[in-house]
């Protein structure tokens, strides 16, 4: 297993895992309308071209037997906090992180965090933010062992409706400090 930045020529396998993992988490949870119209919106093979060349954008993959079986998409962009601010002057927002179901408990998902965190450090961020549903514990026991803390209660739109989220903070350690 392997652990690398994705690349262009990854759009199409990464366009279809990332809507698989998403329907396999919330597939059953959210209503079925809902799911689709927000897949149909947010992934496909056009957006995941577009986002593996943006500037502000990197996608870190795990492979395994030449297959892509998870990833970490990374937005240089701070949390809309309103009138709270974060303290920190470069934020780095983890905004999809997602494992197949085959590598969950075996250590790949804490593998792919480290890169994550590593990236983070190596390009001087100085906070990883993301928000996850409450209502995903394993995904909230997860971050918590990876060292996020709560910072609060924010919303996520899927199709029709908003669902709570909590909003996790992780700050990283510059190899100066
Ligand atoms: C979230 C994810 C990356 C975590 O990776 P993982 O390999 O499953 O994580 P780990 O097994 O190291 O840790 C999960 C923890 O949750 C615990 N857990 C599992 N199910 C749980 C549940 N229903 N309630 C509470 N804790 C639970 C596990 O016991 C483990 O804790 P422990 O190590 O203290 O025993 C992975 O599960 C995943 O990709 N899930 C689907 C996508 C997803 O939800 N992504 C997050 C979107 S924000």
């Amino acid at each position: 297993m392997v652990i690398r930045v994705a690349l262009p020529g990854d759009a199409q396998e990464l366009a279809l895992l990332g809507e698989r993992l998403w329907r396999k988490t919330y597939g059953g949870l959210i209503p079925a309308r809902d799911l689709e119209s927000y897949l149909a919106e947010a992934f496909g093979l056009e957006r995941q071209a577009a986002e593996l060349v943006d500037p502000a954008c990197r996608t870190l993959v795990i492979e395994a037997d030449g297959h892509l079986l998870g990833y970490a998409w990374l937005r240089a962009c701070a949390p809309e906090l309103g009138k709270k601010a974060l303290t920190c002057s470069k934020p780095l927002e983890v905004a999809r992180f997602y494992v197949d179901s085959s590598l969950h408990g075996t250590g790949a998902a804490q593998s792919l965090m480290g890169a994550v965190l590593a990236h983070a450090a190596s390009v001087g961020h100085d906070l990883l933010w993301l928000q996850v549903w409450e209502q995903n514990p394993r995904a909230l026991r997860f971050y918590a062992k990876a060292g996020f803390m709560d910072a609060g209660e924010t919303v996520f739109l899927v199709g029709s409706r908003s669902y709570r989220d909590r909003l996790l903070v992780c700050e990283v350690q510059t190899p100066a400090g």
